[in-house]
Parts: C-alpha cells; structure tokens; sequence
C-alpha cells in the first residue's frame, strides 16, 4: 500500500529551484532512504511534505488525502512527524516533560500523557534520564530525545532529516538500530542520511536529489550503479 504519494513538487526561493518537479512514493511498512550533496533539497522536501513551507506546485497525498498547502499541526496529527536537522528540544525542561508536549497532541489527559511519554522513553531507551534536562544530554542522546518527541504524536509516517549527522562514530550504530526498530513497530520512515553505508543497510527504497531535482529513485542496488547519483554523490564520499 502507498503511504506517500508525492507528484511534481516544486518550490523556488527567488531564483533557487529548491525542489523542482519531485515525485516518487513511499510504500507502508518501508523505509526511504534520501540522499544528496549539501543543498540538494533534502530539508526543504521534508518542510513541503510536512506545511512548514508551502509549495509553489504539485500534489502531496497522505494516506489518499491531499495535504498539500495545509497547516503543519493539520499534518502532524494526520500522522505525519519528524524531526529537525536543527535539533529543537526545550533545553530546560526534563526528558519527560519534553516527550509529554508531543503527547498531548493525542493525549489531553495529563496522566495519559505521562504513562504514553514515559513508553516512548523507555522505547529509545532514555528512561532513566527522564528527570534530566534536556540540555544535559549528549549529542547521541538528544538524537533519541529527538525520535522520542516525534514518535510522541504517534506518527503513521516519520521523516528524520540527519539522525546521525554530527554523532560520533561509536554512537551511530544504536541509532541506526533503533530506526530499525521504530519501522519493526509499524512506523514508515523517510529519512535522509549522508552515510551511505547506513542508507545501503537500512533503505528499502533511496530517492537521490541533486540541485532540487531528482536524479534517482529505485531500490539500493539500483542506485548504487546509477551513474548520475555517482558522479553527483557517491564520488565524493568513501563507499568501502
Ligand atoms: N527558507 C529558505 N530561503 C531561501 N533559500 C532556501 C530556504 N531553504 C532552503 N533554501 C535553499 O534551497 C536549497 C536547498 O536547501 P536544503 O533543502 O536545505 O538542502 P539540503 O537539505 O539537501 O542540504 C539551498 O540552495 C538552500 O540555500
Ligand atoms: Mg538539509
């Protein structure tokens, strides 16, 4: 079944053609590997899918309804989280307190709230930091505080822009298990990686972007030998 279906997205800012005529879909139960040089686009998909960033054109349809051009808390609640290259937690409050914001989008019930945030916790194994402010985790861990507070709204589809970017080398395994582990509970990712061994390992399907436009979509072996996702990215980057 088709979870995402996404038809000629475009958008410039001035004269940057950020995304220009995307298209591709994601499958239920997948995972969608997305990469691409600096300035690809990557990001600014991920804000047109989700309505932080309105398209100029095109068609975006979750789950057969159209969200294109809707409010991003409309998006969020229809199933659709993710989370930031920038990471954004509330710095001052607690681990608990951080993932219990995300869940009262379902959840007013404060108690409900709690019991939900303290499962995604102990989900992304951060439970026995739940008292800790989140300005005292590291690097590695505010990667999962992250994947906590998306996972909070119970999203049906997770886009995750750089999960492993900026960790240390010995961190990145748990990470990538723990991606793998959210698709094992029923969650369809997109998620936009630099490493390609990561994304050879964990993607069912990889689109590949190249200055706003689409040079590749297929399965990993595929993309692999495809000549314009060599020349644009995999020739730069080590593929040992
Ligand atoms: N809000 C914005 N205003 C102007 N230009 C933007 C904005 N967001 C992104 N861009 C430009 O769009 C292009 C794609 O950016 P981005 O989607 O962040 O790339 P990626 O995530 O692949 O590195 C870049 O040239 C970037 O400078
Ligand atoms: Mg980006």
């Amino acid at each position: 079944m088709t979870i995402l279906k996404v038809e000629n997205l475009s958008k410039a800012f001035g004269g940057i053609h950020a995304n220009e005529d995307i298209s591709f879909e994601i499958q239920a139960g997948e995972i969608l590997g997305i990469i691409g040089p600096n300035g690809a686009g990557k990001s600014t998909l991920f804000d047109l899918i989700t309505g932080f960033t309105r398209p100029d054109s095109g068609s975006v349809v979750f789950d057969g309804r159209e969200i294109f051009g809707q409010r991003p808390d409309v998006i969020s609640r229809l199933g659709v989280g993710r989370t930031f290259q920038k990471l954004k937690p509330f710095a001052d409050l607690t681990l608990l307190e951080n993932v219990m914001i995300g869940a009262f989008a379902h959840e007013p019930d404060i108690r409900h709230a709690r019991d939900k945030a303290l499962e995604i916790l102990e989900f992304v194994d951060l439970l026995e930091k739940r008292h800790h402010f989140a300005r005292e985790l590291s690097t590695g861990q505010r990667k999962r505080l992250e994947l906590a507070r998306a996972m909070a709204i119970e999203p049906r589809l997770l886009l995750m822009d750089e999960v492993t970017g900026g960790v240390d080398q010995k961190t990145i395994p748990g990470l990538v298990a723990l991606i793998k582990k959210m698709r094992d509970a029923g969650v369809t990712i997109a998620t936009i990686e630099h490493n390609i061994n990561i994304i050879m390992d964990v993607s069912d399907h990889i689109l590949a972007l190249d200055q706003g436009r689409r040079i590749a979509f297929g399965p990993p072996r595929e993309i692999q030998n495809d000549q314009l996702v060599i020349d644009a990215y995999l020739g730069t980057v080590d593929v040992a």
